[in-house]
């Protein structure tokens, strides 16, 4: 994980290929995957991780201490998928689109997820593609689970008429000051 917001030569080169996919100007910060991860419980039995990037929060959940056969991580990015999993050999990478995240998991797993946390640049999205995401993961969830999300907006990282729709209920759960630029971590869970 990187000690504070600086910027990382892995991510400014996938930046440089594909800006938008990126939707960031640095890699989370510790602060910022120590915020994330410490929304997910240790002992889950499986957590998805969305657009690992460089692995910072990788790395945070694995330190929080969830088992590395409980996390699959996810990048469609397939150079900086190619050094999670040479960085991370435990937990399994899936190169691939979240938009296809239930085919992505049928190949390995067919269970639901404690906890699904996502680095995907979700408003930079468009609505089509942010639909798709959603739709995919929150249906990869538990009933019980948590979607965990951050955001640099200041409005929430899912629109209200796509909560609504959705059938899920958002809480801003902290303000991580110390990243670039700050961000806010959101948890969703679908309405019983
Ligand atoms: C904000 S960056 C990652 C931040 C990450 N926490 C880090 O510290 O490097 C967003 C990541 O999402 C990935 N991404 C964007 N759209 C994606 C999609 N549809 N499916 C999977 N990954 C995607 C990008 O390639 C990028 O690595």
């Amino acid at each position: 994980m990187s000690a504070s917001p600086r910027l990382n030569p892995q991510f400014l080169s996938a930046w440089l290929r594909n800006p938008l996919q990126m939707g960031a100007v640095a890699a989370s910060s510790d602060e910022l995957a120590n915020a994330m991860a410490a929304q997910v419980n240790a002992d889950s039995d499986l957590v998805i991780e969305l657009g690992a990037g460089t692995g910072a929060v990788t790395s945070a959940l694995l330190a929080r201490g969830v088992a590395p056969s409980a996390l699959v991580v996810v990048e469609k990015d397939p150079e900086l998928a190619r050094q999670l999993a040479k960085r991370f050999r435990s937990p399994l990478v899936i190169t691939g689109d979240a938009t296809r995240l239930q085919d992505l998991l049928s190949r390995s797993h067919d269970r639901p997820a404690d906890a699904v946390v996502s680095s995907l640049p979700l408003l930079g999205m468009r609505t089509l593609t942010r639909v798709r995401v959603l739709a995919q993961a929150f249906a990869a969830l538990r009933p019980d689970g948590r979607f965990v999300q951050f955001t640099y907006s200041p409005k929430p990282p899912i629109p209200g008429p796509l909560v609504a729709a959705l059938g899920v209920r958002g809480e801003r759960v902290g303000r991580v000051l110390w990243n670039l630029p700050p961000a806010s971590v959101w948890v969703y869970k679908k309405i019983d």
